[in-house]
């Protein structure tokens, strides 16, 4: 947007008197964060009465399905529109094919219809990947030391339909293969499901700041085969990010996320004004794990840098945030 009002020049101009006082401040403020634009991404796990706090995401929680559900009640309660589900697969089901992800039984379809009986007022996101599942903890069947792409959509728009059939509202690939979008879509048309919704992780970068995420999945460890820089895009590129979100909106997305957040604010604020589709902004685990370090410390006040980095999603573009955050923030709000 360009100002086609110059301002005058000092003293006409002082821009201080805006901001003088509390109520003059809040008439000429340009972004809001609302509990509306908050998704809450959750791990659950087996077995139950099961609470285990992440190491290094302090107030995280892994939950079975018995102690996570009493937890989403106060989310919708909050008025917390979402949430995020992601799951921790026993060691002795993961393979190289991730197979578990296609079982009907397996933990994210049980707590998605769980959470659907019982909180049946919030929205219920699934991601759409194999890292939960593989024993390699990449997100696709592996082939010679190669993440394989259209063997993995293939099972992928499996997970999707099986995930579906549990009763998610919204399907979020995570995975970067090409051509998952359109495949996953034309899948849910044969099948009848029209209206469900494809949040498309679209501009997902190779990023380190993912690490305490892959602890409270309990695929770190696992990652031996190089890293995801076959299939997650590079960090340094921005017109290709343009270019995945398109290639993501024509296959048949209904949302797009940008992952990780605050360092790639640009990436937000370029999709945002050029494509104008609605734009999720993940704030990723080593993005909560640094607040936290830091407040940890005394360093930063929590409370105050969590605000104004989930208001800096906002005033980027975002339509609103994935954050683990989340039911702090509601209260708070
Ligand atoms: C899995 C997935 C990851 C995250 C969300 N889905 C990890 C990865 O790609 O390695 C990261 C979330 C976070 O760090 O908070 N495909």
């Amino acid at each position: 947007m360009t100002n086609t009002i110059i301002s005058g020049p000092h003293p006409l101009s002082r821009p201080r008197r805006n901001r003088k006082n509390d109520w003059s401040r809040r008439m000429v403020r340009e972004n809001i964060l609302s509990t509306d634009d908050l998704i809450w991404p959750v791990f659950v796990q087996d077995g139950e009465n099961q609470e285990i706090e992440i190491p290094s995401m302090p107030g995280v929680f892994r939950r079975s399905i018995d102690k996570l559900i009493p937890e989403i009640e106060k989310a919708a309660k909050l008025g917390i529109p979402a949430i995020a589900l992601f799951p921790q697969t026993p060691q002795n089901l993961k393979t190289n094919d991730g197979r578990e992800a296609i079982n009907s039984g397996n933990i994210v379809c049980r707590a998605t219809k769980a959470i659907k009986n019982a909180v049946p007022e919030i929205g219920i996101i699934c991601d759409i990947a194999l890292d939960p599942y593989t024993s390699h903890g990449q997100d696709g069947i592996v082939v010679d030391g190669y993440v394989v792409n259209d063997q993995t959509v293939e099972i992928l728009v499996k997970q999707a339909l099986v995930l579906t059939e549990a009763g998610c509202d919204i399907l979020a690939p995570s995975d970067m293969m090409d051509g998952r979008i359109g495949a996953i879509r034309m899948a849910l048309e044969d099948n009848n499901f029209h209206n469900t919704q494809i949040m498309a992780y679209a501009a997902k970068y190779a990023s380190a700041f993912y690490g305490p995420f892959r602890d409270a999945v309990g695929s770190s460890s696992n990652i031996k085969s190089g890293g995801k820089q076959s299939y997650q895009m590079d960090p340094a590129n921005t017109d290709e990010a343009i270019r995945e979100v398109m290639m993501d909106i024509q296959q048949g997305a209904d949302m797009i996320i940008v992952k990780p957040g605050m360092p790639y604010l640009d990436i937000i604020q370029r999709v945002t004004s050029e494509l104008a589709f609605p734009t999720y902004a993940y704030q990723v685990s080593g993005e909560y794990a640094m607040l936290h370090a830091a407040a940890q410390n005394g360093w930063l006040d929590l409370d105050k840098v969590m605000m104004e980095s989930l208001l800096a999603f906002k005033r980027a573009g975002a339509s609103g945030i994935w954050t683990y955050f989340a039911p702090k923030v509601a209260a708070l709000l």
